[in-house]
Parts: structure tokens; C-alpha cells; sequence
């Protein structure tokens, strides 16, 4: 039997807007913007300052709701979704990456990367030994027991990637994930990614103001004013 040659791709968009409420005025942060992005790509948003690069991915990663429009990923539907499923969605589908890490203070490196598989209802021992496995590949097994004001930038943004990682997601997200760490550790975390996405087949999206991930990505998104200026691919 014949397969279809065209697979759906991962994420769908149409004239997704996200339009922010300011008093009596509004800002629109993204404006109709249509997208397919197929499965096992590497993106680079690019934009500037203001352009809504942000507000595309916490739309993408279900941490914010559009206004309007269609937004599908990995068969969610993002705007009929309930609270309870975006929660789901953002533990089981996506990983997560932030420019300020936005490591839990109080905990351990390890628990920190613990945190999500534990939340999802995984058993805590195999949580751990996978969190372990992880630090490891991350070169990090010697900070398990520091907590994140006692690590580098790099060694944060590493355990950052870790704790993304914890729930096997499809996509990762990354939002400036080098802003900010020097040139090494910034192309040690765009290396990374790049590996997570040519090795292991995981779907990657990075917004970013640097050329570090240039080389690596196979479609380069621009935004402009909240709208799509350029799609391009490279093969
Ligand atoms: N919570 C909010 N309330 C009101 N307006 C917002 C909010 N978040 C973002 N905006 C506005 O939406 C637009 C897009 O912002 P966004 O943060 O997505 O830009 P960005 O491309 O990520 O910029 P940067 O490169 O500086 O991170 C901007 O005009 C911004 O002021
Ligand atoms: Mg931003």
C-alpha cells in the first residue's frame, strides 16, 4: 500500500494572534501568523527586541493562550485546550529553555531536574536515575548536591537543559537560551541543542539574537511587528 509522502506537520499555526489587553489600549504581540513546521527541525526565530519572538513561543509551549487563530502541536489543540490539559501538554510535549535559567533556588541540581518527572507521576527512583544519566552526558554529575547560586552560568543553563529534557519531549523550546553566557558556554549550549536535535531527532526552537545557531538550524523563522517577514529552509 502506498504511504502518503507527506507526513502532518508538528505544529500547524493560523492567523494565530495574541493580542495583549494594556487598560484601554492594546499590543499585539503576535498578529496572524500562519506556520507549519514538520517534525525533527531545528529553528531559528529571529527578530528584533519587541518583534514577539517571546510571545510566539509561550504560545507554542502552552504557557500563554492565543487570542485567536489556530494553533495545533503534536495533535493539541492549544486554544480548545483546558488548564489541566496545557498542564500535561507543557510537562509530556514540551522542554523548556530560558535565557535566566529559572532554576528553583532551594533545591539541588539534581532535584531540579528531578522536579518535572516527579510531577508527572513517574516512579522516583527511575526519575532519579535517569536525572543522573543526564548530568552525566551534561558533564555535571559533580554538581548534583550544589544548589543553583553555586554554579556557573554554563553549569546552570546545562542543568536547565537537563531538567527539559527529564520528560522526554518532542519539542524543546529555548528563549534566548545564550543571552546570558559568554561565547563558550553559549556554542556549548547551541551545541547541545543541535546534538538533541540531529542525533536524537527532537524538534528544536530557539529564539535567539546571536549567530550560534545559524549553522545548525534547517528553517530560519524572521518576525517582524508580531507578523512572519520570512520563512526560509535550508537543506
Ligand atoms: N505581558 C505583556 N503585556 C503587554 N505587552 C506585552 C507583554 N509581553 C510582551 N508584550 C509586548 O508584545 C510585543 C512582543 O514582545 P516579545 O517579548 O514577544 O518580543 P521579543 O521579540 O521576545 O523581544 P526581545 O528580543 O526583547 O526578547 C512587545 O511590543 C512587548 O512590549
Ligand atoms: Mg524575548
Amino acid at each position: 500500500m502506498l504511504k502518503p509522502s507527506v507526513q502532518a506537520p508538528l505544529i500547524t499555526a493560523r492567523g494565530l494572534t495574541r493580542v495583549y489587553e494594556l487598560g484601554a489600549s492594546q499590543v499585539i504581540g503576535v498578529d496572524s501568523i500562519d506556520l507549519d513546521i514538520p517534525e525533527g527541525e531545528m529553528v531559528a526565530l529571529k527578530g528584533n527586541s519587541g518583534s514577539g519572538k517571546s510571545t510566539l513561543l509561550a504560545l507554542l509551549a502552552g504557557l500563554d493562550r492565543p487570542t485567536s487563530g489556530r494553533l495545533v502541536v503534536a495533535d493539541h489543540d492549544l486554544l480548545e485546550a483546558t488548564e489541566d490539559d496545557l498542564t500535561r501538554y507543557r510537562r509530556e510535549v514540551i522542554g523548556m529553555v530560558f535565557q535566566s535559567f529559572n532554576l528553583l533556588p532551594t533545591l539541588s541540581v539534581l532535584e531540579n531536574v528531578a522536579l518535572p518527572g516527579l510531577l508527572a507521576g513517574h516512579r522516583k527512583e527511575s526519575v532519579d536515575r535517569k536525572a543522573m544519566d543526564l548530568l552525566s552526558w551534561l558533564n555535571l554529575s559533580s554538581r548534583r548536591n550544589h544548589r543553583p547560586a553555586e554554579l556557573s552560568g554554563g553549569e546552570m543553563q546545562r542543568t536547565a537543559i537537563a531538567r527539559a529534557l527529564i520528560n522526554e519531549p518532542l519539542i524543546i523550546i529555548a528563549d534566548e537560551p545564550t543571552g546570558n553566557l559568554d561565547s563558550t558556554n553559549g556554542q556549548i549550549v547551541i551545541d547541545l541543542l543541535a546534538q538533541l536535535n540531529r542525533e536524537f531527532g527532537r524538534t528544536v526552537i530557539i529564539a535567539t539574537h546571536s549567530t550560534l545557531a545559524d549553522s545548525y538550524a534547517t528553517m530560519e523563522l524572521r518576525i517582524k511587528d508580531g507578523a512572519l517577514a520570512e520563512s526560509k529552509c535550508h537543506p
